[in-house]
């Protein structure tokens, strides 16, 4: 048997709302025939894109076998068919969208930041809540291959005692100039919600909560590095918001974590996102996809002595941490726990007072640049 869930999807002829959400997850959830219910029936997401523009949504849902699309979203609200509220749009909208979904008793599920401010993030959080909707935000980075082989380290007790971890993400983001930038120019716009703080450090604090311990505390440079670019038209503008950050955390356990988050730097590491972690027993770094270890008993002895040639091949000098298991895109993964959530009450512990975290800790690491100061990270009350 299949059952079918209507779902709002709004925002999604954007980047992440198309590439990730719709094509990598929803669409392929169907092609499937629906995520399989612990009682053996399926469940098939039946979405209907919302957006502004006809003519985009309208090519869209054909590209993509999707019946259903509108430019009014008060309409698909009020139709209790759609159970789901998903928004995937620019972050300064997303709130407002959010509350007329609540107030529809819709269930809610979003991309992250939930909110520009930390306020507003906590509000939505406490609305749904009671309300008694269920709800769930975008932790994308936690399905990744590499980081989950590397909490699969972690709760083996692999490192020993915790005591660093470093973690090194971007790329160069080009400025539009004489090759298109790959980024919408809204992220280059503080007034349009944009700046690397506010984007990457919700994806921060999941990670560092989940993986390495809970955030206790902040202290935060961020930086304009480039501060005009040319927008998705061909028209210069300022870039008003930081386009790198140079922040350290400290952990509940005594740990240290570096974050470097920069769209101004370019690659020489085997990835976007690198994670490396040390522990008293042994270390690991982390890719995307990939990750490798060196406990303590392999460590090799390695000694200042730049009068020699380096007789180490210090990258050759780890082991590969096997799959072991089918991995499937994140976003995707995600959205199936989500509809089993929705249809069975299974576990999803990714919800809107997780999203708001992690709205706090851009906040917090802005007040951090701003004061030029170490800044505690309060717990949050629901
Ligand atoms: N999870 C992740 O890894 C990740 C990565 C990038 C972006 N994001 C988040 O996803 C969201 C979208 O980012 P993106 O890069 O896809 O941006 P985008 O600019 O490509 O897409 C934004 C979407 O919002 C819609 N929109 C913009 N202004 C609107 C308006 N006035 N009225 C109605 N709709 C409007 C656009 O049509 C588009 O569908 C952001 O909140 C961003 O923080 C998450």
């Amino acid at each position: 048997m299949t059952k079918r869930i209507g779902i709002i999807m709004n925002g999604v002829t954007g980047r992440m709302g198309t590439n990730q959400h719709l094509i990598r997850s929803i669409k392929a959830i169907r092609e499937e025939g629906g995520v399989l219910l612990s009682s053996g029936e399926r469940l098939l997401p039946d979405p209907i894109l919302v957006g502004r523009n006809e003519t985009k949504l309208k090519a869209l849902a054909e590209a993509h076998g999707i019946e259903r699309w509108s430019t009014n979203l008060e309409a698909a609200l009020a139709d209790d068919y759609n159970e789901i509220y998903f928004d995937a749009q620019t972050t300064v909208r997303r709130a407002a969208s959010i509350r007329q979904a609540i107030e529809a008793k819709k269930a809610i599920y979003c991309e992250k930041p939930t909110a520009t401010s930390f306020e507003e993030s906590l509000e939505l959080a406490n609305l749904v809540k009671e309300a008694g909707l269920k709800n769930g935000v975008v932790q994308d980075k936690l399905f990744l291959p590499g980081l989950l082989k590397l909490k699969r380290l972690v709760d083996a007790g692999f490192f020993g005692k915790l005591l660093s971890v470093r973690m090194e993400f971007g790329y160069w983001v080009f400025e539009g100039d004489w090759q298109p930038g790959q980024r919408p120019s809204w992220n280059y716009r503080k007034e349009d919600g944009g700046g690397i703080i506010v984007d990457m450090f919700a994806h921060w604090r999941y990670v560092i909560d989940n993986i390495f311990g809970e955030v206790r505390s902040v202290s935060c440079l961020g930086v304009t590095h480039i501060d005009e670019r040319i927008d998705e038209q061909g028209n210069p503008y300022k870039a008003t918001a930081d386009d790198a950050a140079y922040a350290t955390f400290e952990l509940d356990n005594g740990a240290v974590v570096q974050a470097n988050s920069s769209w101004t730097v370019r690659v020489n590491r085997d990835d976007l996102l690198t994670i490396q972690v040390d522990g008293t027993e042994g270390s690991a770094v982390a890719g995307l996809r990939d990750c490798k270890t060196q406990h303590r008993v392999n460590t090799p002895k390695a000694t200042w002595n730049p009068d020699i040639e380096n007789p180490h091949r210090f990258l050759d000098q780890w082991d590969e941490v096997p799959g072991n298991q089918d991995f499937d895109n994140g976003f995707k993964v995600q959205w199936e726990l989500f509809l089993k959530h929705i249809a069975e009450d299974a576990p999803f512990p990714w919800d809107l007072f997780e999203g708001a975290k992690g709205t706090q800790l851009s906040e917090l690491g802005l007040q951090s640049w701003e004061e030029r100061r170490w800044i505690e990270v309060p717990e949050i009350k629901a």
